[in-house]
């Protein structure tokens, strides 16, 4: 057999679950919530199932669960896009996000993403024979140098990915930042694929850039975004793509090979739920909450924490206590702290040492607080060595 993913060892992040797991660790980090769906969703969803007629949902989706999403867009961010042609339901991020890959990297083209980046997309670039080349993040604040971008396109870049609110670092690339990168693809057949799957949790007063807002990223753009977060409904893996009708086409060409149909009750389940719910404008504040509450527990220590300014993940860095390498820290805060955190590094592809840890800080006050003062007690008892 041909490898098709030779440098791809499976999966380090399930590795991490497994361990802490294993370890009766609490487990920070995989994007797990704590939180229960609105009940009146799994009613909906139930009655659905029951009606037992449920078939295959259309190939791009229902359409009254687009037109909730086109009205959500065009509340949130003032850009309309036709339910009926430029809105396709999709099984997850994932999914949506390696078929925008599949839609438009040929064999030989460049897309630029970066680094560190969410993991799947490496892959889906490699699977189309496509190269990914990196942007280096720089800190503080793990920021896109846009020169470097600029030095970066040539000829053969295809696709430029873009996710904000970011994970795993929880940066929110800004209205600057979607100007430099408008100026940097006009003119240019570059496609973008813009990853918001966090559009709603972003803190501090601040507002996710989509870039559906900026006419012309948004004509050359797949928009990928889900109901998981919001509706703490990530194991549902329902999920949609935007784009212009004439991109959109191309995208369900594959969709049809990738999904052909996504689950129908959960279809059905939420478009009736989302007439009228609140959830939207409510879990950016719950979620603020827990990353101020989280962050607070922690003050004073080691750790040193610069608040993430969006997505239920917070970046911690243990250099006050340790020079380990982040897998190896990790481990060791499985096995003597007894609480699990992703290292970094597993999200990067140019390794540097950085030292840092990302929690998945969707949890429950009391696991909070539990976390925490696992945390605390642990800095205390290494402090004493050092
Ligand atoms: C930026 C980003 N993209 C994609 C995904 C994958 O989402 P899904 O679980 O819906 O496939 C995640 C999951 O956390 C994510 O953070």
């Amino acid at each position: 057999m041909q490898i098709k993913l030779p440098e791809t060892q499976g999966s380090l992040f399930w590795e991490t679950r497994k361990l802490a797991l294993e370890n009766n660790a609490i487990d920070m980090s995989v994007g797990m919530t704590e939180f229960k769906c609105p009940p009146r969703l799994v009613e909906l969803a139930s009655s659905y199932m029951l009606e037992n007629t449920i078939n295959y949902a259309p190939l791009e989706g229902i359409i009254s669960l687009r037109e909730r999403i086109s009205e959500s867009v065009q509340k949130n961010y003032g850009k309309f896009y036709h339910p009926e042609s430029e809105i396709t339901i999709c099984a997850g991020m994932v999914q949506a996000a390696t078929n925008v890959i599949t839609t438009v990297v040929n064999e030989g083209d460049e897309v630029l993403l970066t680094d560190p980046s969410y993991f799947t997309y490496n892959q889906a670039i490699r699977l189309n024979g496509g190269m990914p080349v990196y942007v280096p993040l720089k800190e503080p604040g793990f920021r896109i140098d846009w020169e470097d971008v600029r030095k970066m396109i040539n000829s053969k870049t295809r696709l430029i990915i873009l996710n904000s609110p970011h994970n795993p670092t929880g940066s929110v690339f800004g209205k600057e930042d979607l100007l430099q990168l408008q100026r940097l693809t006009n003119g240019t057949s570059i496609y973008i694929l813009s990853d918001e799957g966090f559009e709603h949790l972003v803190y501090d007063q601040e507002r996710h850039q989509s870039v559906s807002q900026f006419s012309q990223l948004a004509a050359r753009s797949f928009i990928i975004s889900s109901a998981g977060p919001v509706f703490h409904i990530n194991g549902w893996s329902i999920s949609w793509c935007l784009a212009p009708a004439n991109m959109m086409a191309e995208f369900r060409k594959v969709h049809e090979n990738s999904a052909f149909s996504v689950a129908t009750p959960f279809q059905y389940a939420l478009a009736s739920y989302w007439e009228g719910a609140q959830e939207l404008e409510d879990i950016t504040e719950f979620y603020h909450g827990k990353r101020n509450y989280f962050n607070r527990l922690l003050k004073g220590s080691p750790y040193i924490i610069e608040p993430s300014q969006g997505t239920y993940y917070q970046l911690i860095n243990y250099k006050n206590l340790s020079s380990e390498i982040d897998t190896e820290f990790s481990k060791r805060l499985i096995h003597e702290a007894r609480v699990a955190a992703t290292p970094l590094s597993l999200f990067m592809q140019k390794k540097r040492n950085l030292q840092y840890l990302r929690f998945c800080f969707a949890k429950r006050n009391e696991t909070l607080e539990e976390v925490a003062g696992r945390l605390l007690e642990f800095a205390e008892r290494i402090g004493k060595m050092n």
